[in-house]
């Protein structure tokens, strides 16, 4: 669906699918609140795109599920950043959403980029940006992306393990290694340890054969996990990465920087910001290079979702008398609700359009609180075959929501579309419906 037109927005671009939305909003200085000015747009372009949809007469994919993007809240995130974090510079971690505007405006902003893959390195790179600029932040690389990056200039890397180290020595010896280390991620939603970081019982070793083989380590790194909440996680990672740096001096080697990794999240970033800031300064001095590799924190909140209701089921209850519904839409745990599986979310269902209506940000678009019996009661579900495809077990509206009707969901930028598969034949690519609510976001992107 790239054929909306929407009249009081002017121009629109359509670009791969992705519509970029210009609007024009007056920015004053000195009264321009972007968040607010960030529910306008993202309202005014939900309102637009659902308003044009007619499911009775529309073709196949019109009422497909998109996104609206609010770069200027990714602006806003990295002033935020710059202001609590001003010794560490953000490598975003392009897994989290590899969305091209999103990476074009941190790029624009100086950020660099944390890579997983031979695809992301590529993405990055194919955006202008400096391969010193980013840092290939797996430990256990695949062979032919290491000699990929071996010709790209992609120097700097992560290691944990004595086979990679050697792995490194035959097929890109002048990498710049960064040996992560082991934390203790058990009060984050996505738990790494399990699988990568150097224990610090075998850091010592590890940078001992790292001289013998001829390498360069040039730092330390580590993650917390994925949608941490224990800001002292980060006291005690740092306290181990200087022990790392200690060990490393003793080897000989020039140690010019610490990574701290990603798990930061927009609730509780300031106390995160705190404790880290502490700790850097009393463990770090300030010649050596801070460096972070978030994902999360940098696009959860500027995505919004909308989908349509496709189906419902009437459940009538004999014995209390109350009917509920299950409430089918076009998009699911198996496409953009693969957050629920693979990052433990909880996304909550609003009302966005019901009755010929529209409910965006208001609180007849809200659920009714927990507890009360008020209201009409749902269960939300995927459009797959999958009894899994559960998006809400249960939550009360006080609409009784139709075949047609529109559904939003906040904060969805994070570990969403960029999980998504093609099960049961839907699409896993989305239209991003782009506003933007910061001028200097705008200038960046020069639009
Ligand atoms: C190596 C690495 N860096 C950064 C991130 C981003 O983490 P977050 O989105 O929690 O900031 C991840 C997430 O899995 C990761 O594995």
């Amino acid at each position: 669906m790239a054929t909306a037109i929407v009249e009081s927005y002017a121009p629109i671009y359509f670009e791969n699918n992705h519509i970029l939305v210009k609007k024009n909003f007056f920015f004053d200085q000195h009264q321009h609140n972007g968040p607010v000015v960030g529910r306008q747009m993202i309202g005014d372009a939900l309102r637009h795109r659902v308003e044009s949809i007619d499911h009775e007469s529309c073709d196949p994919g019109d009422e497909d599920t998109f996104f609206v993007g609010d770069l200027g809240e990714v602006y806003r995130q990295h002033m935020r950043w710059k202001k609590n974090l001003p010794r560490v510079k953000p490598f975003y971690a392009v897994k989290c959403n590899p969305d091209p505007k999103v990476i074009q405006l941190l790029a624009g902003l100086g950020t660099g980029f944390d890579c997983a893959s031979k695809a992301e390195i590529e993405q990055v790179l194919n955006m202008g940006v400096d391969p010193a600029r980013i840092i290939y932040a797996q430990p256990c690389k695949t062979n032919s992306y290491v000699r990929y990056v071996a010709t790209k200039g992609v120097k700097q890397m992560t290691f944990d393990n004595a086979d990679e180290l050697r792995k490194i020595a035959k097929l890109f010896p002048d990498a710049e290694l960064y040996l992560r280390i082991l934390t203790d991620d058990s009060s984050s939603l996505c738990r790494l340890s399990l699988k990568f970081g150097a224990s610090l019982d075998a850091t010592n070793d590890l940078l001992g054969l790292a001289k013998d083989l001829g390498l360069n380590v040039v730092g330390v790194s580590f993650h917390v996990g994925s949608g941490a909440s224990d800001p002292l996680a980060f006291l005690k990672a740092v306290q181990d990465a200087d022990t790392v740096f200690k060990q490393a001096y003793a080897h000989g080697f020039d140690m010019k920087t610490l990574d701290v990794g990603g798990g930061f999240c927009g609730d509780s970033f300031d106390d995160m910001a705190h404790v880290l800031r502490d700790a850097l300064d009393e463990y770090f001095p300030p010649h050596i290079n801070i460096i972070a590799e978030p994902g999360r924190y940098y696009v959860s909140s500027a995505f919004t979702l909308a989908c349509n209701v496709i189906a419902r089921r009437t459940i009538d209850n004999p014995v209390s008398g109350e009917t509920s519904y299950m409430a089918y839409v076009n998009d699911g745990l198996y496409g953009n609700f693969s957050s629920i599986m693979f990052d433990h979310q909880h996304p909550i269902a609003k009302v966005l359009r019901t009755g010929m209506r529209t409910y965006y940000n208001t609180p007849l678009a809200d659920g009714m609180p927990d507890g009360e019996n008020a209201g009409i009661e749902y269960s939300i579900w995927g459009p797959t075959c999958d009894g899994i495809d559960r998006i809400t077990e249960s939550i009360r509206f006080d609409h009784e929501l139709d075949v047609g009707d529109w559904l939003y969901f906040e904060d969805m930028g994070a570990y969403t579309k960029c999980s998504a598969t093609k099960f049961n034949g839907f699409s896993d690519s989305h239209d991003v419906i782009y506003v933007c609510s910061e001028p200097g976001a705008r200038a960046l992107l020069g639009f």
